[in-house]
């Protein structure tokens, strides 16, 4: 059988990683501002993670929803603690686009309603419901297809507020990144989400903060939703979550009233993800890693600020992005190919950088010496 060719791929094997780097068949290493989008919090293999996955493994790997996992309590209790949402509730699953999926459901059966806002430039996922409030068109199958998505622009409270004041009575849930990620490094206004809260509240509808790619301490702090100082109704979690091991989750405001049968998911919170996400928490928490994330990320900006080829630097914390100067548009392949540092793109014309929350200074001063030595060839 041969793989379904999905991806196109660079010509590189890795086998082997630590921290913020990462190391090919060949023995080469690379430095990795990328995080494997965004995946990676607390570096590769730290050795906490390893070892409570592992631990976990030699006693119990797996066993279903029907009985008690005593993991799933412990990881809801650090969540609420290190998120400041102690009065939250938690449902987990197994990816960002079944949190987003799962978000949008349960607004559906909390308002009775059916219509969601979602904006230009978003991306919540490839599964049904979060592929058509995705705003790709080329990825939204036919089957995918509904009149219930409503795109309004990213960060226009003016267009907002009309659709609210024609449609409010019907709107479930309104869904947004705080960053969006896919779209490009695109930083939502705190007006914008202090509307959409205030919105959602008028109505009755779900804010729904989409925290995939941009939560997780990511932006700095734990949620990017929180540099507005807005609670949303609902944040969807995956990504940096696991570091690499598969797993999601949605934090649900308390009056979201649960149901039995409502929410479910065959894989979702078992023993060996419930290990691997109490380790992420756990070390976010003992290497401070949000103050960290702030910190550095604001040295990485100032440093990228200081270089005059590139203009548009933005972002949050450990998430940051820059458009790609003329005569430079190759600027990404020329960084893994001459440096070997991987970073990320937003089509067409931008890099983004998600490197694990706890990177180093000489680890940026490196990416940065690189950026300058490409930038004055030509
Ligand atoms: C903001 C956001 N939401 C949802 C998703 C989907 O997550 P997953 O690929 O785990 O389904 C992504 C993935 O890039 C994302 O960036």
């Amino acid at each position: 059988m041969k793989l379904f060719d999905v991806y196109p791929l660079n010509d590189i094997t890795i086998l082997k990683g630590q921290g913020s780097y990462i190391w090919d068949n060949n023995g080469n290493r690379y430095l990795d501002m990328y995080g494997g989008h965004a995946v990676i919090s607390i570096g590769h293999t730290h050795p906490h993670y390893v070892q409570r996955i592992t631990e976990q493994l030699h006693n119990i790997g797996f066993y279903s929803n029907s009985i008690k996992i005593p993991g799933q309590q412990i990881l809801a209790d650090l969540l609420g603690k290190i998120a400041g949402k102690e009065d939250y509730q938690l449902f987990l699953c197994n990816s960002g686009a079944e949190a987003n999926e799962n978000a949008m459901k349960l607004a559906s059966f909390h308002t009775g309603r059916k219509k969601i806002i979602a904006f230009s430039k978003s991306f919540h996922g490839r599964t049904s419901l979060a592929v058509a409030a995705t705003d790709t068109p080329s990825i939204v199958a036919p089957v995918n297809q509904t009149d219930n998505i409503h795109f309004l622009p990213f960060n226009d409270t003016d267009a907002l507020e009309a659709f609210f004041a024609e449609h409010g009575k019907e709107i479930a849930a309104v869904i947004t990144e705080g960053i969006q990620g896919v779209g490009g490094i695109n930083v939502a206004t705190d007006q914008f989400l202090r509307t959409i809260r205030t919105l959602c509240d008028e109505h009755g509808s779900v804010y729904i903060a989409d925290s995939v790619q941009c939560g997780y301490g990511r932006s700095g702090k734990f949620f990017s939703h929180d540099h507005a100082y807005v609670n949303a109704d609902i944040y969807t979690m995956a990504k940096g979550m696991g570091n690499g091991f598969p797993i999601g989750g949605i934090a649900i405001a308390p009056h979201i009233k649960p149901k039995h049968g409502m929410l479910g998911t065959t894989f979702g919170g078992n023993h060996l993800a419930c290990a691997a996400a109490i380790a992420v928490l756990e070390v976010i928490e003992n290497e401070k890693l949000l103050s960290h994330a702030a910190a550095i990320g604001s040295y990485l900006m100032a440093e990228l600020n200081a270089i005059p080829e590139l203009s548009n630097v933005r972002g949050r914390g450990l998430m940051t992005g820059f458009d790609l100067p003329e005569g430079h548009k190759d600027l990404r392949k020329r960084l893994l190919a001459n440096h070997r540092i991987f970073t990320g793109e937003a089509k067409p014309d931008v890099i983004r950088l998600l490197p694990a929350l706890n990177i180093q200074q000489v680890d940026v001063d490196l990416l940065i010496k690189a950026i300058k030595t490409e930038l004055v060839k030509n």
